[in-house]
């Protein structure tokens, strides 16, 4: 039995006498969930419980859960990111708490796995007066007797940013010690849940790589939540206890646990190895991809080609097995961006794109004796990515021609030149940016969200080729165009407000005949919905009420209720407009009708705008609606 193998099972078995009843991993693609694309985390199959609903298998529940987290496909290259993993996780649902979660977790490392408890390090949540949630001093002093059980004097430490000063528990803010499903509080929507967590890491040594150096030379002393190598985090203990409401956190009616710990990662540290693609988990990949090509592993300069063919590889493979197939949409995509990146990496490598498919029966020896349905789907598997592989070979060489002709030739990559890459010929947005880093052209500020534009843009209406149609709304600044623009805003507000606040702006178009807009919702508006909507436009713009520009940090505009449509995205310092300060009857308990990172330029008083309609409403893609609005002529 493979340490990857032997670690699940030691996990399952442990919890299960700790009276758990194990079930088993959700798909990849998680079932009735339309907000997300794939499983990321083991809790997601998990929300209802943590509210109160009983599990059909009680109150304690582990299991192994597959996760796909396509955030990190960039990430992927150093010798810890990958974007397939599995979780090893463990629940209470209002059952046991932070006391025994504690002692389970370090109880498996230390004495299941016989990790070596002089390399554990902790971190625990430092508090947060704002969010009325104290620093979680019992959880530390928790770990404490732990590891003085074990005679380890553990030091607890307040001020982690200045080194590691001989402490092993460390308490950090928000950023480190809070989780939930988007993350720091104020990323929450109204409704989420989440809570303070305590991460255990794994010590591999003081790193002396030139990275290391730098790191610490630019960001300070090493700590354990430093990125220099030194520190990988193995296990996130969340105590699941609050709910983001209107006014402010709120404790669940139970306070729950929800235990997520990388299995590649454990396995790392059980083999005291800091590169996962040499554990058990990738190293047979690795070893393969060797076998094709007279290039090394071990010389630095290969290694993240080795890594991103053998991760895409893995993960194209589980995520075909749960049904996932190429394709220019949602799932389908990001499994046609991973298969062409890995074959393009194969060319540096100077290895034959059409050998790759040799790494699926090596994927599926890794997994099949805990998914034994692989085996069934080899073939299967296999004539899909030889089927992507043709169609790819075919257009990169051509792709890769217009590339030069397009890109190189104006010595800049646009999203529109991206977009175009991937429309004629297949070329994933990735591509062109890693074609283009190679090269040292300029890349067009914020492409990723252009492109992201554009795509949209064209699957809704794939016959206009026209670039003017992708143009921001905001590149005529004449009257009425700035007038639609606030409509956007108040119509956004309105959509929110009658169909819930999970309804999202998605894109805008606007000329000065009208306003196009698309928003996520998976259903067609009635009549009843698309009257309301209209009349609290109509309100709220015979109420005069003012429209005003706040300049302020990120967090604080954030903090301040303020809607983002790509929160990562935004500088530090931001622009907000308001709408309605303190207008008589608050919105949702708000101060304003409307609240929105934006660049403007708008009306200063919604009164200027007249009359305004909403015109058809229909669906452009799945899930996403679009609907016009326009000033009634009288
Ligand atoms: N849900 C937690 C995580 O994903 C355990 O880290």
């Amino acid at each position: 039995m493979s340490d990857l193998s032997f670690i699940r099972q030691k996990y399952l078995a442990y919890l299960s006498t700790l009276n758990h009843k194990i079930v088993p991993s959700a798909p990849l693609v998680p079932e009735n969930d339309p907000t997300t694309l794939f499983s990321s985390s083991g809790m997601q199959a998990m929300i209802p419980y943590f509210f109160g609903e009983t599990h059909p298998e009680g109150k304690r529940v582990a299991d192994s859960q597959k996760c796909f987290r396509a955030d990190d496909i960039e990430e992927v290259g150093d010798n810890r990111h990958t974007t397939f993993f599995e979780m090893l996780g463990n629940w209470s649902f209002g059952d046991y708490f932070k006391k025994e979660q504690i002692g389970f977790i370090f109880g498996f490392l230390t004495k299941e796995l016989n990790l070596d408890p002089n390399k554990l390090y902790v971190s625990c949540f430092s508090g947060n007066k704002d969010l009325g949630i104290e620093r979680d001093d019992f959880a530390a002093t928790e770990w404490q007797k732990h590891f003085s059980e074990m005679k380890i004097e553990a030091k607890i430490i307040a001020n982690p940013e200045k080194g590691l000063q001989e402490g092993r528990i460390f308490f950090y803010g928000e950023k480190k010690n809070w989780w939930s499903r988007s993350g720091v509080p104020a990323n929450m929507p109204i409704g989420e849940l989440g809570g303070p967590d305590s991460e255990v890491f794994y010590d591999f040594g003081e790193q002396t790589s030139e990275l290391a150096k730098k790191i610490h030379q630019t960001e300070g002393p090493c700590h354990i939540n430093c990125d220099c190598g030194r520190f990988l985090e193995i296990g996130n203990s969340v105590f699941m206890q609050y709910q983001k409401t209107n006014k402010g956190f709120e404790p669940l009616a139970q306070a729950n646990i929800d235990f997520g710990g990388g299995l590649e990662r454990i396995l790392a540290a059980y083999q005291n190895q800091a590169d996962v693609f040499k554990t058990a988990a990738f190293w047979p990949l690795i070893e393969k991809i060797q076998s094709f090509t007279s290039h090394k592993y071990e010389e630095e300069v290969n290694k993240k080609y080795f890594r991103i063919i053998a991760d895409h590889m893995k993960a194209a493979v589980m995520l075909m097995s749960d049904g996932v197939f190429p394709s220019s949409k949602e799932q389908g995509y990001v499994l046609r961006r991973l298969l062409r990146r890995a074959l393009r990496q194969a060319a540096y490598l100077e290895i034959k794109q059409e050998t790759l498919v040799e790494l699926v029966p090596v994927v599926i020896g890794i997994y099949a004796d805990f998914y034994p349905h692989l085996k069934d789907q080899e073939e299967k598997i296999s004539q899909v990515l030889q089927a992507e592989q043709l169609k790819f070979s075919k257009s990169l060489s051509k792709g890769l021609r217009e590339f030069e002709r397009m890109v190189v030739h104006q010595n800049e990559l646009t999203a529109y030149l991206a977009f175009k890459l991937y429309e004629s010929f297949g070329f994933p947005l990735e591509l062109s940016l890693e074609e283009a880093q190679v090269r040292g052209l300029v890349i067009e500020d914020k492409i990723k969200e252009l492109y992201a534009q554009q795509k949209q843009a064209h699957s809704n209406d794939s016959k206009s080729g026209s670039t003017s149609k992708f143009k921001s709304g905001l590149a005529d600044q004449g009257e009425m165009t700035v007038k639609y623009h606030t409509v956007t805003h108040l119509l956004h507000a309105a959509l929110r407000l009658v169909l819930g606040e999970s309804v999202e702006q998605k894109g805008s178009n606007i000329t000065a005949e009208r306003l196009r807009f698309d928003f996520s919702y998976s259903k067609a508006l009635t009549a009843e919905e698309k009257t309301k909507i209209e009349d609290l436009i109509n309100q709220w713009i015979a109420a005069d009420y003012a429209v005003s520009k706040q300049t302020m940090p990120k967090t604080e505009a954030l903090k301040s209720g303020a809607v983002a449509l790509f929160v990562d995205k935004y500088p530090d310092i931001v622009n907000i407009y308001s709408i309605g300060q303190n207008p008589t009857g608050t919105m949702r308990g708000k101060d304003y009708i409307s609240r929105e990172f934006c660049s403007g330029p708008h009306v200063e008083h919604t009164g200027v705008i007249g009359k305004i309609v909403l015109a058809k409403e229909k669906a452009v893609a799945d899930g996403i609606r679009r609907i016009y609005a326009l000033q009634k002529t009288v």
